[in-house]
């Protein structure tokens, strides 16, 4: 008998919206995926994290150095360190988030301080610092009231370029968007713009 090695893979689902989940757009749309990605792989562990929840602050002033004596000491329970550890473990990362003025709510780049860390997400090297997290895939689903399709528009939007430049810096460049735009657009009909976004993100699901 042929025995394969089958692996399951654990997915982080980081959710950075101040709106309450039954108001938030994004989130409509992000736990359609997730909801879509549970039935198509049962034996994955989903793991959410909604920043707000976890009461992710800033980096407090002081600490920088004594985190990094903390990396040096492999502390996986140290209480920012954690977010990097438990980053670095996940092989799939599902991103919830609306453009804020331009970029991302500001708790999903506090998160981003906390994981980009030096020796556990990427590493110094003569050549400069490479990513640390290989083999792994992330999608960024991302609302926005305007429409940032336009050459003109898409220069101005730093939320979704900034992640994937920033997860690119960790490694993970497997990284795709679903950008649903024009929801604050008074003209749209903003019902149908949610349908097919609740659409597409079912059927990337199920490839993810
Ligand atoms: C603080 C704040 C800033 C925003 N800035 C932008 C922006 O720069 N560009 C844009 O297109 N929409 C902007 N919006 C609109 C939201 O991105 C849009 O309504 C989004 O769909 C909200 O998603 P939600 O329902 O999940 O909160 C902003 C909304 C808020 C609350």
């Amino acid at each position: 008998m042929d025995f394969k090695e089958i692996k399951m893979s654990k997915l982080l689902y980081i959710k950075a919206n101040a709106k309450a989940d039954g108001e938030s757009r994004t989130f409509r749309i992000s736990d359609s995926f997730i909801k879509a990605y549970k039935e198509k792989y049962p034996a994955d562990e989903v793991v959410e994290l909604d920043l707000y929840e976890a009461g992710l602050g800033f980096l407090p002033k002081g600490k920088i150095n004594e985190l990094r004596e903390a990396v040096q000491q492999n502390d996986r329970n140290h209480p920012i360190l954690k977010f990097a550890y438990e980053f670095a473990e996940a092989d799939k990362y599902v991103i919830a988030e609306p453009i804020w003025n331009l970029g991302l709510p500001a708790i999903l780049k506090a998160y981003i301080d906390y994981v980009a860390v030096g020796g556990i997400t990427f590493t110094y090297t003569e050549k400069g610092p490479v990513g640390l997290c290989h083999n792994k895939k992330a999608v960024n689903i991302i609302t926005r009231g305007g429409d940032y399709s336009s050459e003109s528009m898409e220069t101005l939007e730093m939320a979704d370029r900034y992640l994937r430049n920033i997860f690119g810096f960790m490694g993970i460049t497997d990284f795709e968007t679903i950008a649903t735009d024009r929801l604050d657009v008074i003209t749209e009909d903003t019902d149908k713009l949610m349908e097919g976004a609740i659409q597409k993100a079912e059927e990337a699901a199920l490839a993810f």
